[in-house]
């Protein structure tokens, strides 16, 4: 029997998780938009973004349309609004103009769907329909909660004014010896058949061929991104793609966003609080064309998405997959810097606890980490249990991201789970780590 076999819930276990995990997901998305007053949430703080009111809403609508009126089965709470909070429908710049909920109503309607999903949790076998299985529905239902969520967190992080939000530091880190792991070559399982609450985009499970690599132990920390700058890394042509260059110069990219000089240093601001930028920490929000230009000059490379879900998961001694770096267990304090616990990455070296059976440090939790690979489906991918969520995003203008950040939640990341965005975002939690392949000889 395999771990994930094991792990296979009854029906009340199954209610009393997916009950845990809303009430979790909720007093985050409360205390998010409890933090500023109503004209805060409903103006726009970034193009980039909608306006958090929006975001509250949609999470009610969305949890409506699947849990109340397809799993439920029930009428219709407010099917008036389902165009309004349609993310299809209308960018994220275009949101502040629409008639949306106010604050007041949009408290209202989100507590008025939950009243309902609630009973729905009660009274609705969870067997006989895949959608239901071991709470699938309401399993995806919370993940969306908690992207919106971290989603909300980065809105927070772009709004301009005093600080709002709190959170105690991370312990300081435990440094590891090395400098790299070695991923030795051959195949391994990448993606999940068994996990239940798993997007369509993580399966199948399939067999992948890595060849052998190097993977820097920990995500590159400011400091390092520090000498990147100092070394004139963004006024050389050399180190970029010609996208990316072309992209540095379009918009004026000098640093990480959220960055500025400060006489000879440099500081950053972080939730409205302006402060020294602490060298042993991941660097955060970069984009795509950032990370690989640092890469390269480095001498190195961004890990492919196979090569860096193989360090995360691949156990040697077993031969098989786990579903996180540190082993099946779900994650905690001890594992991972995740769940908005800290409001900042932990130093680079945290979490020895956390390390992947290769030897690897924070691959889940701290900084989501870009990888050099397009968003394509597996082998065998199927849409399930809609299009809109993987699949019309599949050969887009994206890169994907691997690993969840200090503002995701620990229902909303696993080894397995696939985020993607455009390669020039960096208002995202976003660092990365390096690569680099392994001589012929160190292949062996
Ligand atoms: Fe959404």
């Amino acid at each position: 029997m395999t771990s994930t076999e094991d792990r296979l819930l009854g029906p009340e276990q199954v209610r009393e998780k997916v009950a845990e995990q809303l009430r979790r997901s909720r007093a985050r998305s409360d205390a998010l938009t409890a933090a500023v007053d109503d004209d805060d949430l409903v103006r726009q703080h970034s193009k980039l973004m909608s306006p958090l009111v929006w975001d509250l809403a949609h999470i009610g609508n969305q949890e409506e349309l699947w849990l109340v009126r397809d799993v439920g089965g029930r009428e219709p709470v407010r099917e008036d609004i389902d165009q309004l909070y349609d993310a299809f429908q209308h960018a994220r710049a275009n949101r502040p103009s629409l008639p949306l909920l106010s604050p007041v109503e949009a408290r209202r309607y989100v507590r008025e769907v939950r009243d309902k999903v609630f009973d729905v949790l009660e009274t609705s076998p969870l067997e006989g329909r895949r959608l239901v299985e071991q709470g699938f529905a309401f399993g995806m239902i919370v993940q969306h909660e908690q992207q919106h969520d971290e989603t909300m967190l980065a809105t927070h992080q772009l709004r301009v004014g005093a600080p709002v939000l709190r959170a105690p530091d991370p312990a300081p880190a435990t440094r590891p010896v090395k400098r790299e792991v070695f991923v030795p070559a051959g195949p391994f399982t990448m993606g999940t058949s068994t996990e239940p609450w798993a997007l369509d985009n993580e399966r199948p499970a399939h067999r992948v061929h890595v060849d052998a690599f190097y993977l820097d132990t920990v995500p590159v920390s400011n400091g390092e991104y520090l000498d990147f700058i100092a070394a004139g890394g963004y006024d050389q042509p050399r180190w970029w793609s010609e996208v990316g260059w072309a992209h540095r110069q379009r918009a004026e990219l000098f640093a990480p966003r959220f960055w500025e000089r400060d006489g000879d240093g440099w500081v950053r601001t972080r939730f409205g609080v302006v402060e020294p930028v602490p060298v042993d920490e991941p660097v955060v929000h970069v984009c795509f064309h950032e990370a690989a230009a640092y890469a390269k000059w480095a001498g190195k490379r961004l890990p492919t998405e196979p090569e860096w879900e193989k360090a995360a998961r691949f156990d040697p001694a077993t031969g098989r997959s786990r579903r996180y770096p540190w082993g099946d267990e779900d994650p905690g304090p001890e594992h991972a810097n995740l769940g908005q616990r800290h409001l900042r990455p932990a130093p680079v070296g945290s979490y020895p606890l956390g390390e992947s059976a290769l030897g690897a440090r924070q691959l889940v939790g701290d900084v989501w980490e870009w990888v050099d690979s397009d968003f394509r489906p597996y082998p065998g991918f199927a849409a399930f249990p809609y299009r809109e969520y993987s699949e019309v995003f599949f050969g887009g203008d994206y890169k994907m991201l691997r690993g969840g950040s200090f503002g995701t939640d620990a229902s909303a990341v696993r080894g397995t789970f696939r985020n993607w965005d455009h390669p020039i975002r960096r208002q995202i939690f976003s660092g990365f780590r390096c690569a680099r392949d392994a001589s012929p000889a160190e292949a062996r």
